[in-house]
């Protein structure tokens, strides 16, 4: 990474001040903090200043340490510390911030640096022609697992090819970079393994009844003096019985027992032995809770906008008829519960409230989700 100045003092403007409406707003960022600690708020107005201008200017950070009455090196200090603040003018379409740590540049960083050179310019914080791209080599910025990965502005983009790259910079070189998710580009949902889950993917063990015998050893187990239970046993104890003192015969007889109660089904019919595990599992497709399917029409909906859905999930909903958020919004709780359990999702459709993220995303797209949850989908 290089070394964060000033920008060269030609290209600094004469003075900053915060538009009418952000002075309002700084000014109630300010409030939010506690009398005698409104220095608290040095990185949001920095960063509005940039929001304003594009870039954070000399006369920005002044501007904002008269307000917090801050010396002006402490505010230099913080500035030039934040890879997030542009000390440059920047591309007013996307500034490529390339991760070049280690894991990162282990993954390919150095593919998508070649990509930003040939696409935008040889050398970082250079403009491209039509002065809308740049890009600069940072620093770790925390999405490791999904690397290699850059930010543009305030979005991280992961799990990134070099023609992935390209086609994000295209889409922002044209205006249209909220086209693109984003978070992770590949078949996984956030930082999860790609692909789906590598462990912990059994169905949850339906919620056992507590036979009497069960209930029992339980009770058994509980009566194991602390002091034995807790002394490590000799090896010769864990093979020979006649060396196995009375307590740990009887605690291992009791756990014996409780399992043999959760492994069987209640009222001793051998046909019905087995274990739960095996009981529970993908709900029927003929299920009466299923969640109605439609035709595929000719324009779907964009279902990886609903936070939890990625593309494998999409598929899935897919190959159920599930194509628009208006059938997702219209899930009774029963069908919700089908659709988890179909998943496997743990409950995860009620815990991110699919229903209300589609219910928005019907009615108005983007802007009326961000206008219900404060921020952008995904
Ligand atoms: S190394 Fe690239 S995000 Fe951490």
């Amino acid at each position: 990474m290089s070394v964060r100045r000033l920008a060269d003092d030609n290209v600094q403007p004469a003075s900053f001040a915060f538009s009418k409406e952000n002075a309002t707003w700084a000014k109630a960022t300010i409030n939010k903090y506690p009398k005698g600690r409104q220095q608290s708020a040095v990185i949001p107005l920095l960063m509005r200043a940039q929001e304003q201008d594009g870039w954070v200017t000399k006369a920005a950070i002044e501007y904002v340490a008269d307000m917090l009455d801050m010396a002006y090196i402490r505010v230099l200090e913080v500035a030039t510390f934040y890879t997030q603040f542009q000390l440059l003018p920047v591309g007013t379409r996307a500034h490529v911030q390339v991760c070049g740590t280690t894991p990162c540049m282990l993954r390919g960083a150095e593919d998508l640096i070649n990509v930003c050179k040939k696409r935008i310019h040889p050398e970082p914080f250079h403009l491209n022609e039509s002065g809308t791209l740049s890009w600069e080599e940072v620093e770790c910025q925390g999405a490791c697992v999904n690397a290699p990965m850059i930010m543009i502005f305030k979005d991280s983009y992961e799990d990134l090819t070099p023609t992935q790259l390209e086609h994000i910079i295209d889409r922002f070189d044209a205006g249209k970079g909220s086209d693109v998710t984003p978070g992770t580009q590949v078949d996984r949902i956030y930082s999860a393994p790609a692909g789906g889950l590598t462990s912990l993917n059994e169905p949850e063990p339906a919620a056992k009844k507590t036979t009497t015998r069960a209930k029992k050893a339980d009770e058994d187990s509980v009566s194991v003096p602390p002091s034995n239970a807790a002394r490590a046993k000799t090896d010769a104890e864990e093979t020979d019985p006649k060396l196995k003192t009375p307590a740990t015969a009887k605690a291992e007889a009791a756990a014996n027992t409780k399992a043999k109660g959760e492994t069987r089904a209640e009222g001793g019919d051998a046909s019905a032995k087995q274990p739960i595990a095996a009981a529970v599992g993908k709900p029927s497709l003929e299920d009466k809770n299923r969640p109605a399917g439609i035709e595929r029409p000719a324009t779907l909906d964009d279902l990886k906008l609903i936070s939890g859905v990625g593309p494998k999930i999409e598929g899935t909903l897919h190959e159920l008829g599930i194509f628009t958020f208006a059938q997702v919004a219209g899930w009774k709780k029963a069908e919700r519960e089908w659709v988890d359990l179909y998943l496997n999702f743990k409950g995860r459709i009620e815990r991110d409230d699919w229903v209300k993220q589609a219910k928005a995303l019907a009615k108005g797209g983007e802007a009326e989700y961000i206008r219900v949850f404060g921020k952008k989908p995904r």
